[in-house]
């Protein structure tokens, strides 16, 4: 095993320089703090004098969305029916909602949480709940509101709990918030809560919002993080149980947690018909992706590029059989005699022709032929529908440190694997065909985005950074460090003449309605040898040939590395994956 170490004197010498130098300027910062300290008397920033917080303004996409060819089903029909209640999905605007309370503090980017009352419903439709957002953000977002089919299924409130309010907060706010949960009649359950800015519990005529009957409920937990200061937390919520056959329905309300108040439960919908009908059809289907499909940027440095899995069939791919190890058989370009089914054992994985050049060339790639493998799920209870982006790399090349003032120390051949699938989710609405969420996958858990707060190419295309060597995806360019205190491992991503358009060149292999899914799909075992190194010889290694003064360091570092990048698990493809039925895994 070879190791190379990037660290030429001189760029030692240069990050010592500015290592030294980033020490005496923390000096400096004491006197920044002091100066800090007088200005908090100073009148408050800029935005707050004109109005010009980013939830102001309404987001709209870069150019407006198709229309959606009518077709057999009820997608883009812009209300679902969940089995004796009828949904609609009503997006914030100006003319749909009126902010009822905001703050200037506390909350993503300290800029505060606005809250919404949904205004404009259509007819017969009533409000299960408020609707909260970051300020950090453009208004972007939506709640349902609810038309009861068959009678019996919404029901006004007995009263309303108090759950807690902002009295006692020292803040910038419109006045105190009195935040109220609904107490509904035997057999019905609170969907949100009611916000109002003062101490009067909400009427319960016409005005107020509805309990949903239990059978048409589900149980809910924190979703993305909203708000939080001192004893307070406002968290968005989402179906506790989620995946391709979850009933659970997003619902769009809040939960509000306050020290020593009451905190009864908050549930969501629950789809109790949910036959698929509301899932986009084939023709409906491409004109989403059409609308969406990413455009993925490769690093400049990328040596590793991604194909289509046919090119690497054809290019020289073995399956390896244990127990007949010295004997692979070349897999078929149709990837037919790939083995179907069973698990993700050990009995067979693939690897690339063992002659030097052969191999080498499969594992650089072939951008040409590269494709995207499209998933088509149903997710909450089919009221969305995800588009899983898949690519497929042949190779994943080796990770990088950055480590003090060394900017990126190359460890060896940590890192490096045979067959690399990575990924992108788009989650659109059903109700209208709205892209609402983008999910960026790296190497264990990922990111999700919400539209408004995406770059965007070429329309309403979403723009996806691949990291150098790595592939995780993200959402900007940069650099972004696994680890701790400017160490960790590199994710480096940048724009180049590297880039696939996924709309181009794209494949659906599995969702209600595929009928031929590629044969490779069902091959369940790993697309990579399992890599045979351990994490503590190299993290011993790495160790040794660096100055003894950072070594005790570099080993807590690499601590602290998530196992993924090792790769030493060997990769499996898109089905093996828990997320194949499963919700994203976002952290
Ligand atoms: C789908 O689109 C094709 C081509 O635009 C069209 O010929 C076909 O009728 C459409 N199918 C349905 C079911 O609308
Ligand atoms: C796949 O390729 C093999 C070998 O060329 C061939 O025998 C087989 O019929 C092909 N299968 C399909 C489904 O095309």
């Amino acid at each position: 095993m070879q190791f190379l170490v990037e660290t030429h004197f001189k760029s030692l010498l240069f990050y010592f320089v500015l290592f030294v130098k980033q020490l005496s300027r923390a000096e400096t910062g004491i006197n920044v703090l002091t100066t800090n300290t007088v200005d908090s008397s100073l009148p408050h920033p800029p935005w707050f004098l004109s109005n010009g917080l980013p939830v102001d303004t309404t987001f709209t996409f870069p150019t407006p969305l198709p229309s959606i060819p009518s077709d057999d089903g009820n997608f883009g029909k812009r209300s679902i029916d969940l089995g004796g209640l009828e949904v609609a999905q009503l997006s914030m605007s100006d003319s749909t909602t009126r902010r009822v309370w905001r703050t200037y503090e506390g909350g993503p980017a300290n800029m505060g949480v606005s809250i919404f009352e949904p205004i404009t419903l259509p007819r017969n439709f009533f409000r299960l709940g408020f609707y909260a957002q970051p300020n950090n953000r453009q208004l972007f977002g939506w709640i349902l509101v609810a038309r009861d089919v068959s009678g019996g299924n919404l029901r006004p409130p007995l009263d309303y709990t108090e759950v807690g309010n902002t009295i006692s907060l020292s803040i910038k706010q419109d006045g105190p918030a009195y935040f109220w949960q609904p107490l509904c009649p035997n057999g019905y359950q609170a969907v949100g809560l009611y916000v109002t800015t003062s101490p009067l519990k909400p009427s319960l005529g016409q005005d107020s919002i509805s309990c949903v009957r239990r059978d048409l409920t589900e149980q809910t937990e924190a979703d993305t993080w909203v708000w939080r200061i001192k004893e307070m937390t406002i968290s968005s919520l989402r179906p506790a149980k989620r995946g391709t056959a979850a009933t659970g329905v997003y619902t769009g309300t809040f939960s509000f947690k306050q020290v020593n108040f009451p905190a009864p439960p908050l549930y969501c919908l629950k789809n109790t018909r949910f036959d698929l009908s509301s899932m986009p059809s084939k023709n409906q289907t491409r004109l989403l992706f059409q609308t969406y499909s990413p455009w993925i940027y490769l690093h400049p440095e990328e040596e590793y590029l991604p194909s289509s899995v046919n090119w690497v069939f054809t290019n020289g791919a073995l399956l390896y059989q244990k127990g007949n190890e010295f004997n692979p058989v070349p897999v078929y370009s149709n990837g037919s005699n790939l083995p179907k089914g069973g698990s993700n054992d050990d009995l067979f994985w693939l690897d690339y022709l063992v002659e030097k050049e052969a191999k080498e060339k499969v594992k650089r790639g072939d951008l040409g032929s590269a494709k995207a493998y499209l998933h088509i799920k149903p997710m909450f209870g089919a009221t969305f529908t995800d588009i899983v982006v898949w690519l497929f790399y042949p190779f994943n090349g080796n990770a990088h440190l950055k480590f003090l003032f060394i900017k990126s120390l190359s460890l060896g051949m940590i890192g490096e694997h045979v067959g690399d699938w990575e990924h992108v989710t788009l989650r659109i609405s059903n109700f209208n065909g709205e892209l609402w969420r983008v999910y960026f996958s790296k190497h264990s858990g990922g990111t999700l985005m919400e539209a408004c707060d995406l770059e965007f190419q070429g329309g309403n295309k979403p723009v996806v950074y691949s990291s150098l060597h790595g592939h995780a995806m993200f959402p900007k360019p940069g650099l972004v460090l696994q680890g701790k205190y400017k160490s960790g491992i590199r994710n480096d991503m940048a724009r180049s003449d590297k880039f696939l358009d996924a709309g181009v060149a794209y494949e659906v292999i599995a969702g209600p309605g595929v009928v031929h899914e590629p044969p490779w799909l069902n091959y369940l075992r790993k697309w990579g040898p399992r890599v045979h190194y351990t994490i503590d010889n190299i993290r011993h290694y790495i160790a040794k040939i660096l100055p003894f003064f950072i070594r005790a360091g570099l080993r807590k570092l690499t601590r602290k590395i998530p196992k993924e990048v090792f790769g030493q698990d060997g990769p499996t493809g898109p089905k093996s994956k828990v997320t194949w039925t499963g919700d994203e895994q976002y952290s």
